[in-house]
């Protein structure tokens, strides 16, 4: 794993999305797992200003997004559907067509993992998983002690529901479950950048760096990938 400290959140965001556009012009039609959460806002108003300022496009790739929580309403504004939208996808110009988040509104979801898989495979695989990575080391819902394994329905930590309650009225408003790409299939991705900032997230970030894999952190089982980044920094944004 490559590591790279960056002197604050701008730096961690602007590396990154020089990295995607580099990314994005290796292949006709790349195809790039993107997360949610706090991290990579900076990331994707970077990638919004070059698509506004810069005449950018993103008209070739296609998205798949790591996690939705299950169930939800796609129109409920804690969904990973409308976090994107509202953050990202409403301001580019990626393809409707080329954009997929898990479906947390599907009556079934083991069917939904399943189909969702089939689509990465469709599509060739991963180019490039763009990660955030949970203080407890999950990686989309990949929580501790999670076996490596393909797109599917997975339990909610009480960790992380605490982390994410941030979002909600309270915890018992956050959903028990969620449908995430499983740590094989984002193991698999051509190349992998994992972002992290903020002084709660350093002991994560020196577990991933000191090169150990342990399952009890997922994060740290991308440790032998060939191609993959950590770019960090311990402010906030
Ligand atoms: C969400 C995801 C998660 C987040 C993680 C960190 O799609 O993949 O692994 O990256 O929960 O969240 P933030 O960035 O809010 O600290």
């Amino acid at each position: 794993m490559k590591v790279i400290k960056t002197s604050n959140y701008r730096e961690m965001s602007s590396l990154a999305a020089r990295l995607f556009l580099t990314q994005i012009q290796i292949k006709k039609h790349p195809v790039i797992a993107l997360p949610t959460g706090s991290t990579p806002l900076g990331l994707y108003e970077e990638l919004i200003r070059y698509h506004k300022e810069c005449n950018k496009s993103y008209a070739n790739i296609i998205t798949f997004n790591l996690d939705e929580y299950y169930p939800i309403k796609k129109e409920d504004s804690n969904s990973y559907y409308q976090f994107m939208m509202r953050n990202f996808f409403n301001h580019v110009d990626i393809k409707k067509e080329n954009i997929f988040i898990p479906n947390g509104e599907c009556s079934d979801p083991l069917k939904e993992a399943k189909e969702y898989e089939q689509k990465i495979k469709n599509h060739k695989g991963i180019d490039l998983a763009i990660l955030g990575v949970g203080v407890n080391g999950h990686i989309g819902f990949n929580e501790p002690g999670t076996l490596i394994d393909e797109t599917h329905l997975t339990d909610i930590s009480s960790s992380t529901a605490r982390e994410n309650s941030r979002f909600f009225n309270n915890i018992l408003e956050v959903p028990t479950q969620a449908i995430t790409m499983g740590m094989k299939t984002i193991a698999s991705a051509e190349k992998i950048i994992i972002l992290a900032n903020g002084s709660k997230k350093m002991d994560i970030v020196d577990k991933i760096s000191k090169g150990n894999i342990d399952e009890n952190y997922p994060a740290t089982l991308l440790n032998n990938h060939k191609n993959a980044t950590l770019i960090y920094t311990p402010y906030e944004r």
